[in-house]
């Protein structure tokens, strides 16, 4: 049934797509997807948080935007954006369980508010479109029982990409993204490819993945599915690994 929705979004126009909220480098590599499903005859509204440091409501746009209220602030964000490159391992570490804790009230903010709820399911659309950078889009697709598309710009050493999207990475010819290594690696950069990727996975293990399992957990009994739930619900990921620097 979901596939048969997505054939039709595809041979036909007029498709109603609901696109998942995003912050800098994964909104600006948003935008021209969104514009080009405006050019094909594609109705497009993202959902926008109150706190959005990129988003800006008031700019002309062919799409239109779903505003929601968080109880986070611009000023609690403006330190935990994800594509701040910080040299201090700690420091970062940090970062990343600051943000999931202000990502996961963006996600209270859509599927904990009855009147945004309310008025996603009365739209009736036929499909969302996420760059999961923002995890929860897989939990309110399914609960709004919308098939998914993912377009990721990238995550940190391919975390999402390997785990969830089942991408092949091998570390001696796949450079971790942040880990400033090109794709010419010589025999320690390869080790320190490696590593990086060991090293990231535990940290997104145990800070990120452990957090989310607990959120969806709480939310919907089915809940974590696979150990990474992210696995299940997926129909197409597109990555743009060749745009990172
Ligand atoms: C948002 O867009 C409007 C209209 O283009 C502009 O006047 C305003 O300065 C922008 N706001 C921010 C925060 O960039
Ligand atoms: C967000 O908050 C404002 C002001 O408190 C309110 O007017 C608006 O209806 C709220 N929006 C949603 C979607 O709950």
């Amino acid at each position: 049934m979901r596939g048969a929705t997505l054939w039709w979004l595809v041979f036909a126009n007029g498709g109603n797509i609901l696109v998942w909220y995003t912050e800098g480098s994964h909104w600006i590599n948003m935008k021209p997807v969104l514009e080009t499903l405006v050019d094909r005859g594609h109705q497009v509204t993202v959902l926008v948080p109150s706190a959005s440091m990129f988003m800006n409501k008031s700019e002309p746009s062919r799409f239109s935007y779903e505003p929601f209220n968080v109880s986070v602030s611009k000023e609690d964000m403006r330190f935990s954006h994800f594509d701040v490159y910080l040299e201090i391992y700690i420091k970062f570490t940090s970062m990343i369980r600051n943000n999931i804790q202000n990502n996961l009230k963006f996600l209270d903010g859509v599927l904990k508010s009855e009147t945004t709820m309310k008025k996603l399911k009365e739209r009736k659309y036929d499909l969302l479109l996420s760059d999961p950078i923002y995890p929860g889009s897989d939990l309110t697709a399914d609960i709004l029982g919308l098939p998914l598309v993912f377009s990721l710009r990238f995550s940190i050493a391919h975390n999402w990409e390997r785990l969830c999207g089942q991408l092949p990475a091998p570390h001696s010819f796949v450079p971790g993204p942040m880990s400033k290594l090109t794709d010419k690696m010589d025999f320690l950069e390869r080790v320190w490819n490696f590593l990086y990727f060991a090293l990231q996975d535990a940290v997104y293990d145990y800070v990120f993945w452990a957090e989310l399992d607990k959120y969806y957990s709480e939310g919907k009994g089915e809940y974590p599915r696979n150990k990474k739930h992210c696995v299940t619900t997926h129909f197409l990921w597109t990555t743009y690994s060749s745009m990172i620097i």
